[in-house]
């Protein structure tokens, strides 16, 4: 018999398990929790756009140290990656933010988790997975900025030009994206989908 424990919670009374492949395994299609969603950035690009970026920061960073402060939990498996195509010496903390709930929308409030790590005199750098309208890094810029870093500087995978509230100045983009919800590569719908290692975007008009 199975142990009681292996049985996924999170799926428990549901048919359907929170991520699938369309039948058939064409990858064409997926169903994220109860929206369908199709591939949007391939694991070569979203790794060549990794790379780009790290070869920036080892440029930029030259004989300087970095605390690379990636942002959870979207922003963790870019920034596993990221950081293991640096060449300067790293320091690697974490802060915990959250502007989503289950929705595709911003909400417009963050929640920052209130123990920051000691950044003064340190070269931060932000690690985000996306960047859409912008309230979270400018709220964590401001943040950070009062614990007297050396100088901050963000890094996201993906932005979201048409959806930022004001003009941003983001040191290291990744890839300009238009405004619809994607999903993958850390980041998630209603908690799902962070486990997928390429970036598809939802087939459904958002609302
Ligand atoms: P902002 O504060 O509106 O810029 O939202 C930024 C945060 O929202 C990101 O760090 C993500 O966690 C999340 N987010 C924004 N757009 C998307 C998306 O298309 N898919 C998944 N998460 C997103
Ligand atoms: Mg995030």
């Amino acid at each position: 018999m199975a142990p009681s424990l292996s049985t996924n919670e999170l799926s428990i009374d549901d048919s359907t398990p929170p991520v699938t492949l369309a039948s058939g395994a064409s990858e064409r299609s997926i169903r994220v929790h109860d929206r369908s969603f199709r591939p949007h950035i391939s694991r070569e690009e979203i790794q060549a756009t990794v790379a780009r970026i790290a070869t920036k920061i080892n440029r930029d960073f030259v004989g300087q140290e970095l605390t690379v402060l990636i942002i959870l939990r979207g922003g963790m498996v870019f920034g596993a990656d990221l950081i293991r195509l640096l060449n300067v010496p790293c320091k690697i903390e974490t802060l915990r933010a959250a502007s989503y709930n289950t929705g595709m929308m911003s909400q417009g409030v963050i929640d920052v988790e209130d123990v920051f790590p000691d950044l003064s005199n340190r070269n931060v750098l932000i690690v985000e997975d996306i960047i859409d309208t912008g309230t979270t890094i400018v709220e964590l810029i401001k943040q950070i900025g009062l614990l007297q870093p050396a100088s901050v500087t963000v890094s996201a995978l993906l932005s979201k030009p048409s959806m930022h509230k004001e003009r941003l100045l983001i040191d290291y983009v990744g890839l300009e994206i238009g405004a619809d919800f994607v999903v993958g590569y850390g980041m998630d719908y209603a908690g799902y989908g962070r486990e997928l290692d390429s970036i598809w975007i939802v087939e459904d008009d958002v609302a």
